[in-house]
Protein backbone atom coordinates (compact mmCIF):
# COMPACT_ATOMS: atom_id res chain seq x y z
CA UNK A 1 0.00 0.00 0.00
CA UNK A 2 1.57 3.10 -1.10
CA UNK A 3 0.44 6.02 1.86
CA UNK A 4 0.18 9.70 1.27
CA UNK A 5 -0.50 12.66 3.66
CA UNK A 6 -2.34 15.44 2.15
CA UNK A 7 -1.96 18.72 4.09
CA UNK A 8 -4.42 21.48 3.47
CA UNK A 9 -2.68 25.65 4.09
CA UNK A 10 -6.25 26.41 4.96
CA UNK A 11 -7.91 26.87 7.91
CA UNK A 12 -10.86 28.03 6.70
CA UNK A 13 -14.42 26.00 6.99
CA UNK A 14 -15.65 26.86 3.73
CA UNK A 15 -11.89 26.28 2.33
CA UNK A 16 -11.46 25.10 -1.65
CA UNK A 17 -8.22 23.81 -0.96
CA UNK A 18 -9.74 21.41 1.59
CA UNK A 19 -12.57 20.48 -0.39
CA UNK A 20 -10.03 19.71 -2.71
CA UNK A 21 -8.13 17.74 -0.64
CA UNK A 22 -10.92 15.80 -0.18
CA UNK A 23 -11.76 15.21 -2.97
CA UNK A 24 -8.69 13.63 -3.75
CA UNK A 25 -8.88 11.27 -0.73
CA UNK A 26 -11.94 9.01 -3.06
CA UNK A 27 -9.51 9.54 -6.24
CA UNK A 28 -6.25 7.86 -5.81
CA UNK A 29 -5.27 4.97 -7.98
CA UNK A 30 -5.44 1.15 -6.55
CA UNK A 31 -3.28 0.60 -3.80
CA UNK A 32 -2.76 3.66 -2.56
CA UNK A 33 -4.40 5.76 0.24
CA UNK A 34 -4.53 9.85 0.99
CA UNK A 35 -4.45 10.83 4.85
CA UNK A 36 -5.57 13.70 6.35
CA UNK A 37 -2.79 16.00 7.94
CA UNK A 38 -3.65 19.31 9.79
CA UNK A 39 -2.08 22.41 10.25
CA UNK A 40 -4.57 23.44 12.88
CA UNK A 41 -3.43 24.06 16.43
CA UNK A 42 -0.13 25.08 15.13
CA UNK A 43 1.25 27.99 16.90
CA UNK A 44 3.31 30.94 15.37
CA UNK A 45 6.98 29.62 15.44
CA UNK A 46 8.92 31.45 18.64
CA UNK A 47 12.28 29.75 18.84
CA UNK A 48 11.59 30.29 22.82
CA UNK A 49 8.10 28.26 22.17
CA UNK A 50 10.77 26.04 20.70
CA UNK A 51 13.16 25.55 23.12
CA UNK A 52 10.28 24.89 25.86
CA UNK A 53 9.48 22.04 23.39
CA UNK A 54 8.21 21.06 20.13
CA UNK A 55 4.54 21.67 20.63
CA UNK A 56 2.25 18.58 20.12
CA UNK A 57 -0.06 19.34 16.77
CA UNK A 58 3.95 20.32 15.01
CA UNK A 59 5.22 16.52 17.01
CA UNK A 60 2.19 14.89 15.19
CA UNK A 61 2.18 16.21 11.69
CA UNK A 62 5.44 15.21 12.13
CA UNK A 63 5.04 12.22 12.68
CA UNK A 64 2.03 11.17 10.52
CA UNK A 65 4.63 12.84 7.29
CA UNK A 66 7.65 10.23 8.96
CA UNK A 67 4.60 7.72 8.67
CA UNK A 68 3.87 8.62 4.82
CA UNK A 69 5.84 7.38 1.60
CA UNK A 70 4.55 11.00 0.03
CA UNK A 71 3.35 14.43 0.99
CA UNK A 72 0.64 16.77 -1.13
CA UNK A 73 0.57 20.01 -0.19
CA UNK A 74 -2.23 22.18 -1.40
CA UNK A 75 -1.81 25.37 -1.19
CA UNK A 76 -4.04 28.57 -1.04
CA UNK A 77 -2.67 31.75 -2.92
CA UNK A 78 -2.19 34.63 -0.98
CA UNK A 79 -0.93 37.96 -2.27
CA UNK A 80 0.44 35.90 -5.42
CA UNK A 81 2.55 34.26 -3.25
CA UNK A 82 1.99 31.14 -0.11
CA UNK A 83 0.07 31.57 2.79
CA UNK A 84 1.83 32.76 5.99
CA UNK A 85 -0.08 30.40 8.03
CA UNK A 86 0.67 27.50 5.63
CA UNK A 87 4.46 28.41 5.92
CA UNK A 88 4.52 29.33 9.65
CA UNK A 89 3.53 25.22 9.67
CA UNK A 90 5.87 23.75 7.85
CA UNK A 91 8.77 26.14 9.32
CA UNK A 92 8.03 24.45 12.48
CA UNK A 93 7.68 20.87 10.72
CA UNK A 94 11.71 21.81 10.04
CA UNK A 95 12.56 22.00 13.43
CA UNK A 96 14.53 21.31 15.54
CA UNK A 97 17.20 21.35 11.87
CA UNK A 98 18.24 17.96 12.98
CA UNK A 99 15.13 16.49 12.34
CA UNK A 100 14.68 17.85 8.57
CA UNK A 101 16.37 14.61 7.29
CA UNK A 102 13.87 12.37 8.92
CA UNK A 103 10.90 14.47 8.18
CA UNK A 104 11.87 15.81 4.41
CA UNK A 105 15.34 14.88 2.58
CA UNK A 106 14.61 12.56 -0.30
CA UNK A 107 10.88 12.50 0.53
CA UNK A 108 8.52 12.41 -2.67
CA UNK A 109 6.52 15.53 -2.37
CA UNK A 110 3.95 17.46 -5.03
CA UNK A 111 1.96 20.92 -4.32
CA UNK A 112 -1.10 20.94 -5.80
CA UNK A 113 -3.64 24.52 -5.15
CA UNK A 114 -6.70 26.18 -5.99
CA UNK A 115 -8.04 30.23 -5.64
CA UNK A 116 -11.25 31.65 -7.26
CA UNK A 117 -9.40 33.88 -9.29
CA UNK A 118 -8.05 33.23 -12.61
CA UNK A 119 -5.07 31.74 -12.50
CA UNK A 120 -5.15 28.99 -10.08
CA UNK A 121 -2.47 28.82 -7.89
CA UNK A 122 0.29 29.23 -10.08
CA UNK A 123 2.16 31.68 -7.99
CA UNK A 124 1.65 30.30 -4.54
CA UNK A 125 3.21 27.20 -5.96
CA UNK A 126 6.24 28.41 -7.69
CA UNK A 127 6.81 30.32 -4.42
CA UNK A 128 7.28 26.66 -2.48
CA UNK A 129 9.72 25.83 -5.02
CA UNK A 130 12.65 27.71 -2.70
CA UNK A 131 10.94 26.28 0.39
CA UNK A 132 11.33 22.65 -0.51
CA UNK A 133 14.55 23.26 -2.59
CA UNK A 134 16.09 23.92 0.69
CA UNK A 135 14.23 21.16 2.62
CA UNK A 136 15.79 18.73 0.29
CA UNK A 137 12.30 16.70 -0.92
CA UNK A 138 11.92 14.67 -4.04
CA UNK A 139 9.61 16.86 -5.41
CA UNK A 140 7.43 15.94 -8.61
CA UNK A 141 6.82 18.40 -11.38
CA UNK A 142 5.39 15.89 -13.66
CA UNK A 143 2.09 16.67 -13.83
CA UNK A 144 0.29 20.50 -12.33
CA UNK A 145 -2.94 20.94 -10.93
CA UNK A 146 -3.66 25.24 -10.44
CA UNK A 147 -7.62 25.04 -10.31
CA UNK A 148 -8.72 28.78 -11.61
CA UNK A 149 -11.79 29.93 -10.63
CA UNK A 150 -12.94 27.51 -7.41
CA UNK A 151 -15.45 29.22 -6.46
CA UNK A 152 -17.82 27.04 -9.17
CA UNK A 153 -16.09 23.85 -9.02
CA UNK A 154 -17.65 22.58 -5.47
CA UNK A 155 -20.85 22.83 -4.36
CA UNK A 156 -22.34 24.21 -1.13
CA UNK A 157 -21.06 20.95 0.71
CA UNK A 158 -17.62 21.58 -0.95
CA UNK A 159 -17.87 18.28 -2.93
CA UNK A 160 -15.91 18.82 -6.22
CA UNK A 161 -19.07 18.90 -8.70
CA UNK A 162 -16.91 19.25 -12.61
CA UNK A 163 -16.69 16.03 -13.60
CA UNK A 164 -13.55 17.73 -16.04
CA UNK A 165 -11.39 18.62 -13.41
CA UNK A 166 -12.77 15.55 -11.16
CA UNK A 167 -10.85 13.44 -14.00
CA UNK A 168 -8.24 15.92 -13.99
CA UNK A 169 -7.26 15.29 -10.53
CA UNK A 170 -7.67 11.63 -10.85
CA UNK A 171 -4.71 11.49 -13.37
CA UNK A 172 -2.43 14.22 -11.56
CA UNK A 173 -2.87 11.71 -8.34
CA UNK A 174 -2.13 8.50 -10.63
CA UNK A 175 1.13 10.37 -12.10
CA UNK A 176 2.42 11.73 -8.44
CA UNK A 177 1.58 8.09 -6.58
CA UNK A 178 3.75 6.26 -9.54
CA UNK A 179 6.22 8.90 -8.32
CA UNK A 180 6.47 8.03 -5.34
CA UNK A 181 6.35 4.12 -5.92
CA UNK A 182 9.52 4.97 -7.94
CA UNK A 183 10.76 6.70 -5.78
CA UNK A 184 13.64 5.21 -3.56
CA UNK A 185 12.84 4.65 -0.11
CA UNK A 186 13.19 7.78 2.80
CA UNK A 187 16.35 6.98 5.08
CA UNK A 188 15.23 6.66 8.16
CA UNK A 189 17.93 7.80 10.02
C1 LIG B 1 -4.76 37.91 2.14
C2 LIG B 1 -5.32 37.28 0.90
C3 LIG B 1 -4.65 37.46 -0.29
C4 LIG B 1 -5.12 36.81 -1.45
N1 LIG B 1 -4.39 36.92 -2.61
C5 LIG B 1 -4.73 36.13 -3.67
C6 LIG B 1 -3.87 36.04 -4.80
O1 LIG B 1 -2.83 36.65 -4.89
N2 LIG B 1 -4.25 35.25 -5.83
C7 LIG B 1 -5.41 34.52 -5.79
O2 LIG B 1 -5.69 33.79 -6.74
N3 LIG B 1 -6.26 34.58 -4.73
C8 LIG B 1 -5.94 35.38 -3.67
N4 LIG B 1 -6.74 35.44 -2.56
C9 LIG B 1 -8.03 34.76 -2.59
C10 LIG B 1 -7.86 33.32 -2.17
O3 LIG B 1 -7.43 32.56 -3.27
C11 LIG B 1 -9.21 32.80 -1.67
O4 LIG B 1 -9.52 33.46 -0.46
C12 LIG B 1 -9.21 31.31 -1.50
O5 LIG B 1 -10.54 30.90 -1.30
C13 LIG B 1 -8.31 30.88 -0.35
O6 LIG B 1 -8.19 29.48 -0.30
P1 LIG B 1 -9.21 28.59 0.56
O7 LIG B 1 -10.53 28.63 -0.13
O8 LIG B 1 -8.61 27.22 0.52
O9 LIG B 1 -9.28 29.15 1.94
C14 LIG B 1 -6.32 36.07 -1.41
C15 LIG B 1 -7.00 35.94 -0.18
C16 LIG B 1 -6.51 36.52 0.95
C17 LIG B 1 -7.23 36.33 2.26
Amino acid sequence: MTRVLGISGSLRRGSHNSALLRAATRLMPPGATLEVGSIRGIPLYDYDVEVRGIPAAVAQLKEAIVAADGVLLVTPEYNNSLPGVFKNAIDWLSRPSADIKRVFTGRPFAVIGASPGQFGTVQSQTAWLPVLRTLGVHAWFGGRLALARADNLFDEDGNLKDAAVEEQLKQYLAGYVGFVRRAAPVPTA
